[in-house]
């Protein structure tokens, strides 16, 4: 399955670099500013029919297509192009996100950002890897005010950003940075390598997520909802972190509507 993962991943992300520093993509709305391009269909076809053709009782939920949920005992979770805002203004994060789950747990994951050449990789117990090479690890920081965290904003932004930028203002005036990658699977993956020490959004989707926390988990971190419970790729509130500083981004998050 390793294999098989990887040189898949490796093939699209050879489609999604062709097409990033080309200038022909076709942009469609899906809301006001949550965008779709040929790239995010051409790539979802490449990388399903690829799964469905050597693995066809396997289910795959992807997220142009929203391939009907069927009983199986392997799920492949996929976002095609996560970054598509990104793509669009051909700003580098942009990445392939596939994560599988066998009975119900995440077993493989696999992010590639092909314009940096960075391939996220984790198997259940066995640890995450960046390129084969480096063993990711979480940061050791354990004081807020040493860390940087990520975030991201919600697509109904234009209607609840003041809402929002409350929590994105509590890790401003307590942390070292906040940054804002407009990729979620690269926020996660980054926390696993130790390069942000927590992320936190809402809102997000199951192929924005699934492959990146097991990336994370594999790497000694801690992923949770916002109210610190135990989480799940189908929930709308996500913590990752070093674990260190996980009840403080806790404690941020709830004390930052009060
Ligand atoms: C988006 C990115 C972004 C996050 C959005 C996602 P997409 O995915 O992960 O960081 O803030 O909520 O929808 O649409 O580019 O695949
Ligand atoms: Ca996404
Ligand atoms: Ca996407």
């Amino acid at each position: 399955m390793e294999t098989f993962l990887k040189t898949l991943i490796k093939q699209a992300g050879e489609i999604l670099r062709e097409a990033f520093y080309k200038k022909t993509s076709q942009i469609k709305h899906k809301g006001n500013i949550d965008l779709v391009t040929d790239t995010d269909i051409k790539l979802e076809k490449f990388i399903t029919d690829t799964i469905l053709h050597r693995f066809p009782d396997d289910a795959v939920i992807a997220e142009e297509n929203h391939f009907e949920i069927k009983e199986a005992k392997r799920k492949w979770i996929i976002d095609p192009l996560d970054g598509t805002t990104n793509f669009v203004h051909r700003f580098p994060f942009v990445n392939i996100s596939i994560g599988i789950e066998e009975d119900e747990q995440m077993k493989y994951a696999a992010v590639f950002n092909p314009i940096f050449n960075e391939l996220f990789y984790a198997e259940k117990g066995k640890g995450a890897f960046l390129n084969d090479k480096i063993k990711l690890a979480v940061s050791e920081t354990n004081k807020i005010s040493n860390c940087i965290v990520a975030t991201g904003f919600p697509y109904d932004r234009w209607q609840r950003g003041d809402y929002y930028i409350k929590e994105f203002l509590a890790f401003t005036k307590t942390t070292q940075g906040v940054r804002r990658t407009g990729s979620a699977a690269i926020d996660l993956c980054y926390v696993a390598a130790g390069r942000f020490d927590g992320f936190f959004e809402r809102k997000l989707k199951p192929w924005d997520m699934a492959a990146g926390s097991l990336i994370v988990s594999e790497a000694g971190g801690k992923i949770s909802k916002y109210n610190g419970d135990k989480w799940h790729y189908t929930n709308d509130t996500i913590v990752a972190s070093n674990g260190k500083i996980h009840s403080k981004m806790i404690e941020l998050i709830q004390n930052a509507h009060n």
